[in-house]
């Protein structure tokens, strides 16, 4: 940080906005790593998703108009996605558009959030409902700072890697198979491999498709199941969970279309349980899943359409699907 920042803006004043829970914990490292060339005002925003708000963003352009933040200034994301997508998009309004750097400290955001510019925040209970494409400047990932993680958040984000794997990167699901028990215990090493492959992946689709008209829909392996069964979950799975579980939907219904063979879908399927992702949830009813599945804003017309993985490495967005089809698929994750 203290190297690139200087190289990135002119101006001698950042404001961090900081994750409460990743402040208290890692907070000094930061400013250990900034040290005293750059003036600094630090903005708690406290845990959970209820801080990506509109109420929010006006406490940070509050904030920024009375620190006087000028353009060529700084604004630094401390935190989890949460405060990425808060920061990026008070960042991405504030005068146009002031530049940002982020320093993700959750497993998600470092292999996931972090990368691609997607900023914003949820509005009338509908989440990212309003949002910018604005790249940060820079992102730097300490994997040190994964540490005081729970290990229900590093198992869920590693269920974000083995979508990577399956849509692009076949040697990523070898780690996550010899390795399996050292990544859950938190290994810096093979942590930092993980997440350069990541951010390497998601860069190139990203750049590829940087306003996400195209492949960066593949991307969306296994959310489309996922967002539904979530959703209707309300809280009772995490993001990574209810993605394993569409991951392990749209694995069956590429089994069934050929696109899978079977050996490769329970290759998928194991993994999943090795790393301890739920194979069904219980207590969810079929067809409210099934409608907030037609609700996705990615579904054209009431057809149900899924990435699903042509052999594993590569991924395509597959023709609509029966909603019979789904039915049996649902039944099986719905315990
Ligand atoms: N912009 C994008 O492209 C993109 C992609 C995926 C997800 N997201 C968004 O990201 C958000 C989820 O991100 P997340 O999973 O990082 O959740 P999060 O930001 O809510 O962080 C999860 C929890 O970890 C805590 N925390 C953060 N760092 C910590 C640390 N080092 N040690 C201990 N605790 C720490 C936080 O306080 C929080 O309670 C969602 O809002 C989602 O919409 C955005
Ligand atoms: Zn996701």
């Amino acid at each position: 940080l203290a190297r690139q920042l200087p190289r990135i803006s002119s101006g001698r004043r950042i404001v961090i906005i900081a994750d409460q829970q990743a402040h208290r914990f890692h907070g000094s490292r930061l400013a250990d790593a900034l040290d005293s060339r750059f003036d600094t005002e630090v903005v708690l925003v406290p845990r959970g998703e209820s801080s990506k708000s509109l109420r929010w963003v006006q406490r940070l352009y509050a904030r920024f108009r009375s620190f006087n933040l000028a353009r060529d200034e700084l604004v630094l994301a401390f935190g989890g996605g949460v405060v990425g997508d808060l920061a990026g998009f008070a960042a991405a309004t504030y005068m146009r558009g002031v530049r940002w750097v982020i320093v993700p400290t959750t497993l998600l955001s470092q292999i996931d959030s972090a990368i691609g510019g997607k900023v914003g925040v949820n509005f009338r209970s509908v989440k990212n409902l309003l949002g910018a494409f604005h790249q940060p400047s820079l992102v730097v990932s300490d994997i040190r700072t994964l540490r005081t993680l729970p290990r229900r958040e590093i198992r869920s984000a590693l269920a974000e890697v083995v979508k990577y794997g399956m849509i692009a990167d076949p040697p990523l699901l070898r780690l996550l198979e010899r390795f399996t028990k050292r990544i859950l215990t938190g290994d810096v090493a093979l942590l930092s491999r993980i997440v350069a492959r990541c951010c390497r992946i998601k860069a190139r689709i990203v750049e590829s498709d940087p306003r996400d008209w195209g492949v960066r829909a593949n991307l969306n392996y296994g959310h489309t199941l996922g967002h539904a069964l979530e959703a209707c979950a309300g809280g009772r799975l995490t993001h990574g969970e209810a993605i394993a579980l569409g991951m392990r939907g749209a694995a069956r219904l590429a089994e069934e279309l050929g696109y899978l063979t079977p050996a490769e879908r329970s290759r998928q399927d194991r993994i999943l349980d090795r790393l301890g992702l739920p194979r069904r949830v219980s207590g969810l009813n079929r067809p409210a899943v099934i409608d907030k599945l037609l609700l996705d804003k990615k579904i054209r017309r009431r057809e149900l359409r899924f990435v699903l993985t042509r052999g594993v490495g590569s991924a395509t967005v597959a023709p609509p699907i029966e909603e019979t089809r789904v039915h049996d698929v649902l039944a099986d994750l719905l315990a």
